[in-house]
């Protein structure tokens, strides 16, 4: 069953434009609510009647239609759509989009977006294999853009070589297909780092600070993630359970090299920080062992670094969605909340852990806390919690 119901089709100004008018037909006859953006040069080729036509939708054209804009058409057009697609698309529409251009409606839709997009571009063969367009196709599609061909044939302008638009079937085959796979995994399109276990803080060569984190919550979130399709990097310290399979795992000791390894990691586009970091490390060398002599000792202890303030309050590189988890045992909602500000992060989980019985427990109650609101999740398993983070996550990202 096709779910993709509605597509932003984004017509340019190119010899293939009236391909688009058969483009449109065959979506509606995949039940797909098909609205147009035709651009001012896609109109010396088709006309707007024939789109509206066809579509049986307003077709727009200007940034600056009052009407339109009055609703701040350009979010909505994206916002209504499951997918944006460009056909034809123009040397010129794919050159502004890698470079971030906005200066017509087409553009401006396209870098207010976070809706997948797919490219069916058609030209001249030289204008194809310039080097300036396969530039701008590199850079596209390090930012996830999707190509649709362009196939190899005769051109409108009597040449031969790639440059076509591809044909109607294989772009709808293609967009169908990558979208069904995309509603099983649908965090295929994001990257994500998940923090988990505690750290280890040497005082001497074989003594160590560490805490009773099993790293169960952690790893649940970083195996949910996988399996929603998102690219998933597993930061984990000192743990006694299986580790995940799927997510990549980096291995780690110290709260310092936890820090180091995230931050190796960035740019992604969700950072998970479940781990219970150790808040101090030994402020002493740690090569010798410390000595029994049959007297109290003290040991000086230092802060180590925050990793979640440092991610949260990034000023580059930031990631879209920063989660962090409270671990209180008192003041549950209060002390949940100042740590969402003072860290800059977008979500906590904050749990109360005055009865010991979290840690290592396969169970977990979570009060899940963003800036706006908060919300009691009844007492479930650790997968379950994981499961229903990753609903969250979905939510933030789709919607
Ligand atoms: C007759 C004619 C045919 C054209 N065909 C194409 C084409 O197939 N592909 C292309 O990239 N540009 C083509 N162009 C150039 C584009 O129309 C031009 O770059 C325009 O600025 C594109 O604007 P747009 O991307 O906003 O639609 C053609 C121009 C003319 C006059």
């Amino acid at each position: 069953m096709n779910k993709l119901k509605n597509i932003l089709l984004i017509i340019t100004g190119g010899i293939a434009a009236y391909k688009s008018l058969e483009l449109i037909r065959r979506l509606k006859d995949q039940n797909i609510n098909v609205t147009c953006i035709l651009t001012k040069s896609g109109s010396e080729f088709i006309t707007p009647l024939s789109v509206s036509s066809l579509s049986g939708n307003h077709v727009y054209s200007d940034l600056f239609n009052l009407t339109d804009e009055n609703k701040m058409g350009h979010i909505e057009l994206s916002r209504a759509a499951d997918l944006i697609l460009i056909a034809p698309a123009t040397t010129n529409i794919i050159s502004k989009m890698a470079y971030g251009s906005c200066d017509d409606l087409a553009s401006t839709v396209l870098m207010a977006t976070n809706k997948p997009v797919y490219i069916v571009p058609a030209m001249n063969v030289r204008m194809w294999h310039n080097p300036a367009t396969q530039r701008n196709i590199q850079t596209l599609v390090e930012d996830g853009v999707k190509f649709i061909g362009p196939d190899k044939g005769d051109m409108a302008c009597g040449e031969y070589g790639l440059g076509r638009m591809s044909e109607t079937q294989e772009i709808i085959d293609t967009i169908l297909e990558h979208e069904t796979s995309l509603l099983k995994q649908p965090l295929k399109m994001f990257s994500a780092l998940v923090t988990a276990g505690p750290t280890r803080e040497l005082i001497d060569p074989v003594r160590y600070i560490s805490n009773k984190s099993s790293g169960k919550q952690g790893y649940a979130i970083a195996e949910s993630l996988h399996h929603m399709g998102a690219r998933t990097t597993l930061i984990t310290g000192p743990t006694n359970i299986p580790l995940p399979i799927g997510p990549t795992i980096i291995k780690v000791n110290t709260a310092e090299e936890m820090l180091n390894a995230t931050e190796a990691l960035l740019p992604v586009d969700i950072a998970i920080c479940a781990a219970a970091v150790s808040d101090y490390k030994a402020n002493h060398g740690i090569n010798e062992k410390i000595k029994k002599n049959g007297e109290n000792i003290t040991i000086d202890l230092t802060e180590n670094p925050d990793i979640l303030k440092r991610i949260g309050k990034r000023n580059s590189s930031r990631p879209s969605l920063v989660i962090g988890f409270a671990a209180e045992t008192s003041d549950l909602l209060k002390n949940a909340n100042y740590k969402l500000t003072a860290k800059g992060c977008d979500w906590i989980l904050a749990n109360d852990v005055s009865d010991g019985k979290i840690f290592g427990d396969d169970n977990n109650k979570i009060e899940f806390i963003t800036k706006h609101s908060s919300h009691s999740w009844e007492k479930m398993s650790k997968e379950k919690v994981a499961e229903k983070l990753s609903k969250n996550i979905i939510n933030y990202f789709t919607s």
